[in-house]
């Protein structure tokens, strides 16, 4: 049996004249009289094919369609008219699965393209975007891996609310209410007292109702969370983290983003240490008052203007989560930050979490919320508490941005919105 290779590696000056088998599916065909062009793609790359009339392959290059899969042998050939430099002149061709008409052509509407999404992931835009998805999720591994910090799984299932009630989903546990996860937090929080350094990637849920460019229901959260770690090293390790992806990814998927239209230059300009400013004084540009919640469109407005990735930090208490430490410098504000990034905004969301049981049942009753429901988590204040702190970050999101991709859809395979559960 014929040895197949990888498109990519096929795209070789020294293997010239030489034959070679692969296999993929029918991206383009292009029919003449006396010859029939057909691009192959795999997940590598593309090729341009030739089958001339003489050739053996033509009843087949003839019959078959786009999508088709497909295997190939044959001779290949330099040739700069070709889409990827090469092409392969075909002594054989066979069909492997024949398509029936293909649903999807050019200019087709993101309602459609959503109807026949099981379809649409194939796409060489998917691909792409999906590779840098993949690198993203390795950089993140490696990146803590030579952090020495140890990966921890939690629970879907939740008894409790993590980032307040109105995204919550319900959902019926035996014979009782539950909830999908919000957050790894709270749990990580327990485990912080045994492991001190801890990350996760794994699916979180939002009941977004709203549809925009950058909210799922279903999105992949990393999180992190560290023992006797203060707000000022959070923010340098978040820094050192979205450093370390980019340079991973614009390094290992440096054809992709080309191939994906993205300028790589301008990811790899991004230099530590990113800008900072206080809610305060993001209002006060923005021409708002105090307790003003900042749009999508306002985050991206604060990005462009700075130029850079930026942390909005010190927000008013009442607006964020019940669990974020009081900044002792200014109580009306806590040590949280977002890190906002360009064209995106929101990235990331972290804290200093409050380690005094006492503040932590204050904070409790201010945000209205069932001590019941939060006793084990106040237990962790009672035994041998610590200062701590940790974030988390939307992967979509983050993969938006390095991607160059306009929509959060564009950036996970199955998307989970309000409007749609199928494909
Ligand atoms: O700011 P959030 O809600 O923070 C938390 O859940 C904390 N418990 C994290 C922590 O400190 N461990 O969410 C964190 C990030 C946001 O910055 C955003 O990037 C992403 O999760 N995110 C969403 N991404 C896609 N769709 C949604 N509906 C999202 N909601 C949040």
């Amino acid at each position: 049996m014929a040895e197949f290779k990888p498109i990519a590696q096929v795209l070789d000056k020294k293997l010239e004249g030489k034959k070679v088998s692969i296999r993929g599916w029918i991206y383009r065909k292009r029919d003449q009289k006396e010859l029939i062009f057909l691009i192959i793609r795999d997940s590598s790359d593309i090729i341009q094919i030739v089958i001339t009339k003489d050739s053996k392959a033509w009843k087949a290059a003839e019959k078959i369609t786009l999508e088709s899969s497909c295997e190939v042998t044959g001779k290949i050939k330099g040739d700069k008219r070709a889409p990827t430099g090469f092409e392969l002149q075909v002594d054989d061709l066979k069909i492997i699965g024949l398509a029936e008409r293909f649903p999807i052509t050019k200019d087709l509407s993101e309602e459609f393209l959503r109807d026949v999404r099981h379809l649409w992931v194939r796409s060489r835009k998917m691909s792409l975007i999906f590779q840098v998805r993949a690198a993203v999720f390795e950089a993140i591994h490696e990146f803590y891996k030579q952090k020495g910090y140890f990966e921890v799984q939690s629970p879907s299932f939740t008894g409790c609310s993590c980032e307040g009630g109105s995204t919550l989903f319900e959902v019926k546990y035996f014979d009782k209410k539950a909830y999908l996860t919000q957050s790894w937090q709270l749990y990580a929080e327990a485990m912080i007292f045994g492991l001190e350094k801890i990350f996760c990637i794994a699916p979180s849920y939002r009941a977004e109702k709203s549809r925009t460019r950058r909210h799922l229901a279903e999105y992949w959260h990393h999180e992190m969370e560290t023992a006797w770690m203060t707000f000022d090293d959070l923010l340098k390790f978040e820094e050192e983290l979205i450093l370390f992806v980019i340079k991973y990814v614009s390094d290992k998927r440096k054809k992709q983003l080309k191939d994906l239209g993205r300028d790589v230059s301008e990811l790899e300009k991004i230099k530590a240490p990113f800008a900072r400013i206080k809610y305060e004084d993001a209002i006060k540009k923005l021409k708002q008052k105090w307790g003003y919640d900042l749009t999508d469109d306002d985050e991206r407005k604060l990005v462009t203007e700075i130029g850079k990735p930026v942390f909005l930090t010190h927000f008013p208490r009442e607006m964020k989560a019940f669990y974020m430490k009081v900044d002792p410098k200014d109580k009306k504000t806590v040590l949280a930050a977002d890190l906002l990034i360009p064209g995106v905004g929101e990235v990331t969301g972290g804290s200093a979490r409050i380690e005094d049981p006492k503040e932590l049942t204050e904070s409790l009753k201010m945000f209205k919320l069932k001590h019941a429901d939060y006793a084990w988590y106040m237990d962790l204040r009672k035994y041998g508490t610590v200062p701590h702190a940790g974030f988390g970050l939307g992967v979509e999101r983050l993969v938006m941005w390095l991607a160059g991709a306009e929509h959060i859809f564009d950036t996970i395979p199955f998307p989970r919105t309000a409007d749609r559960l199928t494909p």
